[in-house]
């Protein structure tokens, strides 16, 4: 499309300054499943230390399976929200019972397992299986709405649709970086207060910069 070059621009950046993130140095499935379900909520300085140690004691999807829920959720303590540790534990059992171990390669069946929306899904599958799904979260939302001075609610229900068909308009070929590069933009970049616009490779595309308006985005209703 004609925005194509926006995601281009966004990747050329990402080649140079993606973080240095364990779980950047690979492609299992199992360890890209584990750390999107710690790092959706909770920052990456908080649960770095915890995934490691989540990973080391539970290396892939067959320990996990073997080991008692309790175990799970004690290696879990700290970052909160137990019904995740709860839920990617029964998840590797499905892996082991459904798919003979073998992690599920087709988004229609990683969004199956236990605790998977669509965000965690298509990150999954973009990163680890060159699907073409574009990962879409709050990064999303904000990058995009302040990108084409959007005033879609996000509070909509439609709003995942809205926001999924918009990041299409401007994914690259590598959807897997791509996803990751918006994470990282809307993380260290496109913040909400505050967004440090002179350092974004955006910025001439960017509408609320020119408009001097990057406050008043994204809009949101209700809370
Ligand atoms: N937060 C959740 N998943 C992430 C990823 N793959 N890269 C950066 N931040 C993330
Ligand atoms: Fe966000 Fe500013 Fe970049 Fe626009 S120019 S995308 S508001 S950081």
């Amino acid at each position: 499309s004609d925005f194509q070059h926006i995601g281009n621009k966004l990747l050329d950046w990402y080649k140079e300054n993606a973080r240095d993130l364990p779980f950047r140095q690979t492609k299992d499935p199992y360890k890209i499943w584990i750390c999107e379900i710690v790092f959706q909520q909770t920052r990456i300085s908080q649960g770095l230390n915890h995934y490691n140690n989540f990973i080391r004691r539970f290396p892939d999807v067959q320990t996990l399976a073997d080991a008692e829920e309790d175990e799970v959720i004690l290696y879990w303590k700290g970052l909160g929200y137990y019904s995740r540790a709860i839920n990617v534990h029964k998840a590797s059992q499905q892996i082991m019972n459904d798919y003979n171990g073998v992690f599920p390669s087709q988004y229609e069946d990683i969004l199956k397992l236990k605790g998977v929306g669509k965000y965690t899904a298509a990150a999954i599958s973009s990163i680890c299986f060159e699907g073409k799904i574009p990962a879409v979260d709050g990064n999303f939302y904000r990058v995009l709405s302040r990108v084409f001075a959007d005033n879609f609610d996000i509070s909509n229900s439609r709003a995942f649709n809205y926001f999924s068909a918009l990041a299409e308009m401007i994914m690259p070929q590598n959807v897997g970086d791509f996803n990751q590069a918006m994470m990282d933009l809307g993380s260290e970049i496109c913040k909400p207060k505050n967004p440090l616009c002179h350092e974004c490779p955006l910025q001439e595309d960017c509408l609320a910069f020119s408009m001097n308006k990057t406050s008043e985005f994204p809009v949101k209703t209700k809370k």
